[in-house]
């Protein structure tokens, strides 16, 4: 390991196909900085179960995903890919951090109130404690950053709250992370309401994109974008107050062609939306395209993505492992055999 690096670490829960806004949101990013950081990038299966799940569905989205990450960018040299469950120490991580998460700070966190509303049939255990788990997550590689969109911000903030508590208790255990949130696509909206945001768990449906969807279905789903009223010259406008929808599809547009606000504005300052919005499904089409070709690729070489997997979770549980001897350490846990 070049200990030179920072360190990333991120995951994605596979509760749900990748969807558009968890590509622009946290994936890009990734790959932007996979080269000049120690990344540690991982399938969240075990938070994903704090909402039921089909367990057939549960098993083909986690490996698809880890072929979408390798699809997406992610070279696994570079990169510890891992599926989250392969490396028990975050499960132990999590209960311990639990016994230093307060009950107080874990109801506040809008992702539980959010879900509990929901899911009112299925407020369990592990929908309130996730927040720890997540910390465990993060702490467990001493994370300098932690790349994610806007709705992770929260999390971030509690696992800094739980390690400088930690911290406090302990001595200097726990590197401090902070969260790395992009300028521009932090919180990609839905495209049917762009007043919420783009969710794997939307009905699948007419808001929401996921990165392996046919071009078709792409454009479909563009074309019926919800914009405004006001439809004629200078209509393609940034501003995310009062014209929510169009400024979604510009983020959305940028983040794929690069361009600025200013630069969309005026190459659309004659068209109306019938001429900007599959404007922006065919960016979204050529940005996404490459993806879905080499992840189904890649879905069919099993034996490629078992050992990836193997490789990852060793790679993971090296670090992880000794950082969670150093917590038991810490707590006064007895270590087998003494060391
Ligand atoms: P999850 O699985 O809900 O989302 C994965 C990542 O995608 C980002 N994201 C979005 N960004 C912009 N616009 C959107 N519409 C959008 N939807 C999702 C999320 O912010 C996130 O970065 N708790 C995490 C998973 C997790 C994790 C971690 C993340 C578990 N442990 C440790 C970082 C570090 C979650 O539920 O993300």
């Amino acid at each position: 390991m070049d200990t030179a690096k920072k360190i990333m670490v991120s995951g994605i829960k596979p509760s749900g196909d990748l969807t558009l806004g968890s590509y622009i949101g946290a994936i890009k990013n990734w790959i932007a900085l996979a080269d000049e950081y120690d990344c540690y990038y991982f399938m969240a299966d075990l938070h994903a179960i704090t909402v039921r799940q089909n367990p057939a569905d549960l098993r083909r989205r986690t490996t698809n995903q880890l072929a979408q990450y390798v699809a997406c960018g992610l070279d696994p040299e570079k990169n510890t890919l891992f599926i989250q469950s392969h490396v028990p120490a975050h499960a132990e991580m999590g209960w311990v951090l639990n016994c230093y998460a307060m009950f107080g700070e874990l109801s506040r966190m809008t992702q539980f109130k959010d879900k509990s509303a929901k899911n009112a049939d299925n407020i369990n255990g592990g929908l309130f404690t996730y927040p720890a788990l997540m910390a465990g997550d993060i702490l467990l590689y001493n994370a300098d950053y932690v790349p994610v969109g806007e709705d992770q911000k929260q999390h971030c903030e509690l696992t800094r709250d739980i390690a400088n508590r930690f911290n406090g208790i302990y001595g200097d255990v726990f590197k401090v992370p902070e969260p790395y949130i992009a300028k521009v696509g932090a919180r990609i909206m839905s495209l049917a309401d762009p007043t919420s945001k783009m969710s794997k768990s939307e009905d699948e449906d007419k808001g929401r994109i996921l990165i392996t969807d046919k071009p078709e279905d792409i454009m479909r789903t563009f074309k019926r974008a919800i914009t405004d009223s006001d439809t004629g010259a200078g209509c393609v406008h940034y501003d995310p107050e009062n014209k929510p929808g169009v400024s979604n599809l510009m983020t959305i547009y940028s983040c794929a062609t690069g361009k600025t606000f200013a630069e969309i504005e005026k190459e659309f300052a004659s068209a109306g939306y019938g001429v900007f919005k599959p404007a922006v499904g065919e960016a979204v089409v050529e940005m996404l395209r490459p993806i879905r070709e080499k992840s189904e690729d890649l879905m069919k070489n099993k034996d490629y993505l078992n050992k990836l997997m193997a490789d990852g979770a060793e790679k993971a549980s090296r670090v992880a492992n000794r950082t969670l001897k150093k917590v038991y350490k810490k707590i006064g846990f007895v270590l087998p055999n003494g060391k």
